[in-house]
């Protein structure tokens, strides 16, 4: 099949070579000119395991292409994807002006029967709004061409996407026409041999699954950093409740760990959105999710906090060494990640910090220019030099069975802040080490 996927970020990037790798035709779509050079010479602009390779294979063998060209991208596929972003708007909505752009390029130049997918994370009825979109311009140029709108959300996870695209739990398609319904199967038919995992629905439920099932896992996340703050008043360790609650098949152990509060670019603003859906569109209070984000707002001050109640309220003359800056592990990307936070509180209390982090170093330059209380080491150990403590805020791998002997020899006192739980307390204290976990 021939696909064209508008919008090569994470999601865009990793389905367009997933879609080729078992044999589709696909060009990728960016308005982002240096997005498009990199992969033309070669690289990737993002870091996502794997996924380098399997671009440079697709591109060898003539199935995947990048362009900027706005109208040959909507000539190409018989299946548009729009896979491009919808960050918050101010008020917490998401932010519809690049999928209604691309609806539009689509309904500018298409000449025949297209699926248009929408792939984003967009809010209940965007389906119908692309459909106005793409109309409109067709009446503009005074032709009839005949498409359907479909909604398939993305459920990939960065750091694990190529698995989690090629081998999916399930895929969520919401479409209301028998023909888009077939060339859906058929798209993603490779995708799942040995047993359907394709749930067919309307399309404003398919729309809203992508925000119940973030906004669920959320729920998870807070609910168990609350715990945590609760544990520890109460002498307990979040650790063994974690253990204890997760052996209960009714909850799973999945999305169960207290920590430092969530971030990445996905569920902060996607709770946030459903927030704001439902209380413009709806007249609903959404309580449950309002409570969420509150915790996680104030989860991601926590290992801050922890730091000043043991150094005092002013950080002056302090210096930390931070692991970990990516929101999460196996990405480097930092949209709202904890991080940010973390270096944000201590900066403001007149401490310097040292980061260290495998891939995410280069984006959070962009997220501190200039910011000469904020340096980085060329790797974790060396972040440790003349450091009054360490702070871990990712749960990178490397970090989890670290030197100790290495860490006491570089660090001024031997004093751990771990926002990921990565530790034993106890064998922390018998090495000597001052510990703080979250919730033990
Ligand atoms: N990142 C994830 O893990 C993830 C997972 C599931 C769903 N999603 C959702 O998928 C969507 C995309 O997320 P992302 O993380 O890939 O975003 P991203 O910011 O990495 O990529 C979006 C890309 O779209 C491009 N773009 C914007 N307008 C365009 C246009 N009119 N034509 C062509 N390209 C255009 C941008 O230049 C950018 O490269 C969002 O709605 C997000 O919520 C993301």
């Amino acid at each position: 099949m021939k696909v064209t996927v508008i919008g090569t970020g994470y999601v865009g990037l990793v389905s367009g070579t997933c879609l080729a790798e078992v044999g589709n035709e696909v060009l990728c779509l960016d308005v982002d000119p240096a997005k498009i050079r990199i992969l033309e010479e070669g690289g990737i602009p993002i870091f996502e395991p794997g996924l380098q390779d399997m671009v440079r294979r697709n591109v060898a063998a003539g199935r995947l292409c990048f362009t900027t060209d706005v109208e040959k991208a909507a000539k190409y596929g018989a299946i548009q994807f729009i896979a491009v972003g919808t960050p918050p708007d101010e008020d917490g909505s998401a932010d519809m002006q690049y999928v209604t752009a691309a609806a539009r390029n689509i309904g500018r130049h298409m000449s025949d029967y297209k699926v248009i997918v929408n792939k984003s994370t967009v809010p209940v009825g965007t389906a119908d709004a692309v459909k106005a979109a793409v109309n409109e311009e067709l009446v503009k140029r005074g032709v009839s061409v005949p498409f359907s709108v479909v909604s398939n959300p993305e459920f990939l996870k960065e750091g694990a996407a190529i698995e989690d695209f090629m081998k999916p739990d399930r895929i969520v398609v919401g479409c209301e026409s028998e023909q888009a319904a077939h060339i859906m199967r058929t798209l993603y038919a490779p995708f799942q041999r040995n047993h359907d995992r394709l749930i067919l629905m309307d399309i404003r439920s398919a729309e809203l699954t992508k925000y119940a099932a973030n906004s669920m896992l959320a729920t998870r996340i807070s609910f168990m950093n609350e715990l945590a703050n609760l544990a520890e008043k109460l002498g307990a360790d979040i650790e063994h409740v974690r253990k204890g609650i997760g052996s209960d098949p009714r909850i799973g152990y999945d999305f169960l760990y207290a920590g430092a509060g969530y971030g990445g670019s996905c569920f902060p603003k996607d709770v946030k959105a459903l927030i704001k859906t439902a209380a413009t569109d709806a007249g609903i209070d959404l309580k449950v999710l309002n409570a969420v984000k509150a915790a996680n707002d104030a989860q991601k001050h926590v290992l801050g906090a922890k730091v000043k109640a043991h150094f005092g309220a002013n950080l002056e003359g302090r210096h930390f060494a931070l692991w970990g800056l990516a929101f999460k592990a196996n990405t480097d990307d930092m949209r709202e990640a904890t991080s940010c936070e973390v270096i944000k509180d201590l900066l403001e209390a007149g401490a310097t910090v040292t980061a260290y982090d495998p891939v995410a170093m280069a984006e959070a330059r962009h997220h501190f220019p200039d910011e000469k209380r904020l340096g980085y080491a060329e790797n974790q150990i060396g972040a440790l030099e003349n450091a009054d403590a360490l702070i871990i805020v990712t749960e990178w791998k490397e970090f989890r069975s670290p030197n100790f002997d290495s860490i006491k020899a570089k660090l001024k006192s031997p004093i751990i802040f771990d926002g990921r739980n990565l530790f034993e307390p106890v064998e922390l204290k018998g090495m000597g080490i001052t510990y703080f976990g979250i919730g033990r």
